[in-house]
């Protein structure tokens, strides 16, 4: 499976989003990450459909859209509509999982799963049909710059091995400290698609930080 570098605007600066969204993407990234929260399901509140809509405007780059609310089911229509390719849920958050992969897929995007940190896996154990990715979080949602948790490292592994086992080809994305220290062994343990924000964004040179990111995670 090709790994994937997808930059969280999360870290950009807001007040020249357009400016850093075509800068990620010429240096490298494959996919946009971006975090949508409410302030219930996680402590903090960032954005909606109407800047996934002016992230679209300026880029032809997926974008992973990762929604961070409460009953995600209420919005998912607005989110395709404004331009979100993947869309990723929480199972946290979703009454009826499966109703709300399954309507992701209707609409037209690609349905994910996200997994917080204490979240056992066998929450996918009746899902894997519906799912085109598995977010793994490896910090607890709502912020960035925080540190990666070591223990996520064993569950990326038995994830790895679960979907090995069950011949499913679904790609897992990782989320939350990752950077140039940390991606070598995340990518070791079975991770194929790498969100970054501020080990992207907090950088000075996202074309160098993007390039040594690729040539970790091929190694
Ligand atoms: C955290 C978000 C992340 C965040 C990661 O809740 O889901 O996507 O931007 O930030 P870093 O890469 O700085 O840990
Ligand atoms: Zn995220």
């Amino acid at each position: 499976m090709k790994k994937k570098i997808a930059p969280s605007i999360l870290s950009a600066d807001f007040a020249r989003l357009g400016d850093e969204v075509q800068a990620v993407a010429a240096a490298g990234a494959d996919y946009i990450h971006i975090d949508v929260m409410d302030g219930m399901f996680v402590p903090n509140i960032t954005i909606g459909p109407l800047v996934v809509e002016a992230v679209k405007q300026v880029t032809t780059l997926p974008l992973d859209v990762h929604l961070m609310i409460e009953q995600p089911e209420r919005y998912l229509e607005a989110f395709v509509q404004a331009g979100a390719t993947i869309l990723s849920v929480h199972p946290e958050t979703c009454r009826h999982l499966q109703r709300t992969l399954r309507a992701i897929r209707e609409l037209g995007a690609h349905p994910a799963v996200a997994l917080n940190p204490a979240t056992p896996l066998s929450t996918l154990d009746h899902v894997l049909d519906d799912v085109e990715m598995i977010l793994l979080m490896t910090v607890n949602p709502g912020f960035g710059g925080q540190e990666f948790i070591p223990a996520m490292l064993p569950k990326i592994r038995k994830l790895k091995s679960l979907l090995t086992r069950a011949q499913k080809k679904i790609p897992i994305e990782v989320d939350g400290g990752i950077a140039i220290s940390t991606i070598k062994k995340v990518a070791a343990a079975g991770a194929d698609v790498f969100v970054a924000g501020s080990g992207i964004f907090k950088t000075p040179d996202y074309k160098k930080t993007i390039a040594t990111m690729k040539r970790l995670i091929a190694a």
